[in-house]
């Protein structure tokens, strides 16, 4: 099917895009570099952190999940049993995400907890990673997803 195009000229440090894409919403995340610096700190707590289960395109299987470091795609469903996570900043006050907590994403409806780079914690009902679904640069500021 037809993929979707997303302008992310306007994308502020840390902001995120919600776009749909074949019914699912897709995040366009971009990681500040304190985002990106805290990801290799967390791989002691989490389920699979270099993403060997196969949640991601070829070109995303790197410790960032991403083509470009700071721009990060992913599909915004639970891989429990598809709720849809929302993003937590580190320092947020949501006690089920615990102190240690560096910036991801927290699934309201069983407690999964997702990293910056959709990884799941250890422990946690969700079996994976978040998916990156399929995407590419068509220009500098617009990426195609799908
Ligand atoms: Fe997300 Fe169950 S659907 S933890």
């Amino acid at each position: 099917g037809a993929g979707v195009e997303v302008d992310i000229s306007d994308l502020p440090p840390g902001g995120v895009k919600t776009v749909e894409w074949r019914g699912k919403p897709v995040w366009v995340m971009r990681r500040t570099p304190e985002m990106l610096a805290a990801l290799p700190q967390q791989d002691a707590a989490l389920a699979d952190p270099a993403s060997r289960k196969d949640q991601q395109p070829e070109y995303a299987r790197n410790p960032q999940r991403s083509i470009r470091p700071e721009v990060f795609v992913t599909v915004g469903i639970c891989t429990h049993l598809g709720c849809s996570p929302t993003a937590e900043p580190a320092g947020t006050s949501n006690p089920s995400v615990g102190d240690q907590w560096q910036g991801g994403f927290f699934c309201p409806c069983h407690g999964s907890t997702f990293d910056l780079a959709g990884r799941v914690f250890k422990n946690k009902p969700a079996p994976t990673n978040l998916e990156v679904p399929p995407h590419r640069y068509v220009s500098d500021t617009r990426l195609l997803i799908g």
